[in-house]
C-alpha cells in the first residue's frame, strides 16, 4: 500500500486535475439544498444537482465535467462513530459524461486514477458489476486484466444506483481490501460484507434510465456516466487509518473538542464515540448553515435534520462536559479549515455562528428539564416500552426529537412506540386545525373577495416573516374573516420592535 503523505486537500486536487487532463470541465460544488427536486431534502451525491444535464432538459456547460460535491446522507446516523466509514457529511469526487463517453472510458480511467495516480495496490482492488452486465465484465477482465474470480456480480440492491426520482442505472464499484485485521472474521466475509475490511472506494454508474419516481423506468435519450469517490473514505484507505475520523479531515476538529472538554480522544469507547458524533454532526451542521442557500433549524424538512444534528451534538457535548457555546467554537475551526475549498463558509460565517448560538441555547434550556422528565418516564415505562403519547410529550414540551428519545431509550434497554408517536403527532395537528376552524366563520370556506384577499395576505405575511426572521418561522395556524386576519406562528424567541417594523 502507498504511504504517500496525502491529505484531503491534495487528493481533491489530484482527482480534479486528472479529469481535467481527460477533457473534463471542473465545476465548483453545487449547493447542498436541492433546487427543483422534491425527491431529495439534501444533496446526497455528485450527480444529484446535475439531474437536468443527464436527462437532457438543460444543456451542460460541457459534456464532460468533474466536481467535488458537498454531500449529506443522514440515513445511517445511528452508525456514526461506530464504523470506519459512516459520516453524515462527506465530499464526493466525481467525473460525469452527458451523452459523451460511456463504460469503457469510465472503467479504464477509474482504474488508472486509483492504481497509477493514487498508487493503490491493484492486487487489493476488487471490481463488482451488476449481475448480468457482461459488457462491464469483459472490460474489466479482457481489457483491464482483472482475473475473472476477482470480479463480483451483485444484484439490484448493491449494484444499481438510484436515489429519488431521475437518472439511474447499473453500476460497477471498486472495493479495496484493507486486510484481515479490519475484518469481522466471520466465515464468508468477502467483498460486499458489511464490516470494515472491504471498503468501497469508487462507484461507476452507467446512467441510462430515468425513474419517474413511481418505479417506471424509461431509456434516457443518451447514455451517461456518473461516478463517485468518497474523499475522506479514500484518504482513510490510502493512509491506513482505522476510520475516517483519524484522517486529516478531522484532526483540527477533534483537537478542538479535546481542548474544550479536557478529555482525550480514544480514552475509552464512550468518549471516542462522543468525539466522533460531535465532530461529524458539527461539520454537517456548519456546512448546511454555511451554504449560500442555508436554512435555519426548524421542525420541518432540512431544518429538522439540522436541528436533530445540532441537538445530538449538544447532547454528546454535555456528556463530555463541554462549556456553553462550544458548537460555535467548533464551527469556527471547521470554517477555517475549509474556507479555501468552500469560500461560502466564510461568507456566511456570521449566520452560522448566530444560528448555532440560538439553537444551542434553546436546546440547553429545555434539555436539563427534559432529561429529568425522561428519567421519570423511563422509570415508569411499562413492559420496557415508552408509549407514543409520552414520546410526543417529550417532543412537544421539551423539544426532544423522536430519534433522540429512541436513542436514549435504547441506552436503557427500552423501546419506544414510534408508530404511537406518529399517531399522537397527527392527532395533535388535527386538533390544532380544528381549534382554528376556524370557532370563526372564515378562511377558505368563505369565498368572498375580502376573505380571499386576506388569505393571500397571510401568505405575504408569512413570507415577510421568513425574510426578516429566517426560515425557522413556522405557521401554526391562521384565522381569517372578511374584516381581519390573524396569523399564529412559532419562533424561538421574542420578536423585537425593529423586526416587526421591518416585517410591516
Ligand atoms: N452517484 C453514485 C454514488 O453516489 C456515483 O455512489
Amino acid at each position: 500500500m502507498s504511504t504517500k503523505p496525502y491529505g484531503v486537500n491534495e487528493l481533491r486536487e489530484m482527482f480534479l486535475s486528472f479529469f481535467e487532463s481527460k477533457g473534463h470541465l471542473r465545476l465548483p460544488s453545487f449547493s447542498l439544498i436541492p433546487q427543483n427536486d422534491a425527491s431529495l431534502l439534501l444533496i446526497n451525491s455528485g450527480m444529484a444537482p446535475m439531474k437536468p444535464y443527464f436527462t437532457g432538459e438543460v444543456e451542460p456547460p460541457r459534456h464532460r465535467v468533474c466536481t467535488c460535491q458537498k454531500c449529506i446522507r443522514t440515513g445511517d446516523i445511528e452508525n456514526i462513530g461506530k464504523t470506519a466509514r459512516h459520516g453524515t457529511y462527506f465530499e464526493m469526487l466525481g467525473n460525469f459524461s452527458f451523452g459523451d463517453y460511456f463504460k469503457r472510458e469510465a472503467i479504464h480511467w477509474s482504474w488508472e486514477f486509483l492504481t497509477e495516480v493514487v498508487g493503490l495496490d491493484k492486487d487489493r482492488l476488487y471490481p463488482s458489476i451488476y449481475v448480468d452486465d457482461d459488457e462491464a465484465f469483459d472490460i474489466w477482465n479482457k481489457e483491464v486484466g482483472v482475473p475473472a474470480d476477482r470480479i463480483f456480480r451483485f444484484g439490484k440492491e448493491d449494484n444499481f444506483w438510484e436515489h429519488g426520482s431521475g437518472p439511474c442505472g447499473p453500476c460497477s464499484e471498486i472495493y479495496y481490501d484493507r486486510g484481515e485485521k479490519y475484518g469481522c472474521g466471520k466465515p464468508g466475509c468477502t467483498v460486499g460484507c458489511d464490516c470494515d475490511r472491504y471498503m468501497e472506494v469508487w462507484n461507476n454508474v452507467f446512467s441510462q434510465f430515468n425513474n419517474d419516481g413511481q418505479g417506471n423506468y424509461t431509456e434516457l435519450a443518451h447514455k451517461n456516466i456518473d461516478t463517485g469517490m468518497g474523499l475522506e473514505r479514500t484518504i482513510c484507505v490510502l493512509t491506513g487509518k482505522k476510520t475516517v475520523y483519524e484522517t486529516d479531515a478531522f484532526t483540527d476538529i477533534l483537537a478542538k473538542i479535546a481542548e474544550l472538554s479536557g478529555k482525550e480522544y480514544g480514552a475509552d469507547e464512550e468518549t471516542t464515540k462522543a468525539f466522533r458524533i460531535i465532530a461529524d454532526h458539527m461539520r454537517t451542521s456548519t456546512f448546511i448553515l454555511g451554504d449560500d442557500r442555508g436554512v435555519s433549524p426548524s421542525n420541518t424538512d432540512q431544518g429538522y435534520i439540522l436541528r436533530r444534528l445540532i441537538r445530538r451534538a449538544v447532547r454528546y457535548g454535555m456528556q463530555l462536559g463541554m462549556p456553553d457555546g462550544f458548537t460555535c467554537e467548533i464551527a469556527k475551526v471547521i470554517i477555517n479549515q475549509y474556507r479555501n475549498a468552500y469560500p461560502e463558509l466564510e461568507r456566511n460565517a456570521a449566520f452560522v455562528i448566530d444560528q448555532l448560538t440560538l439553537e444551542e441555547g434553546r436546546f440547553a434550556r429545555t434539555l436539563k428539564q427534559g432529561n429529568k422528565e425522561f428519567d421519570k418516564v423511563a422509570s415508569r415505562a411499562a413492559d420496557g416500552k415508552i408509549d407514543g403519547e409520552t414520546a410526543f410529550h417529550l417532543y412537544d414540551t421539551y423539544g426532544f426529537p423522536i430519534e433522540m428519545t429512541v436513542e436514549l431509550a435504547k441506552e436503557r434497554n427500552l423501546t419506544v412506540d414510534t408508530a404511537g408517536f406518529e399517531e399522537a403527532f397527527r392527532k395533535h395537528q388535527e386538533l390544532s386545525h380544528q381549534g382554528a376552524e376556524q370557532k370563526f366563520k372564515g378562511g377558505l370556506a368563505d369565498t368572498s373577495e375580502e376573505t380571499a384577499r386576506l388569505h393571500t395576505a397571510t401568505h405575504l405575511l408569512h413570507a415577510a416573516l421568513r425574510k426578516v426572521l429566517g426560515d425557522e418561522v413556522a405557521q401554526k395556524g391562521s384565522n381569517i374573516t372578511a374584516e381581519r386576519l390573524r396569523f399564529d406562528f412559532s419562533f424561538g424567541r421574542k420578536v423585537t420592535k425593529d423586526e416587526l417594523a421591518q416585517v410591516e
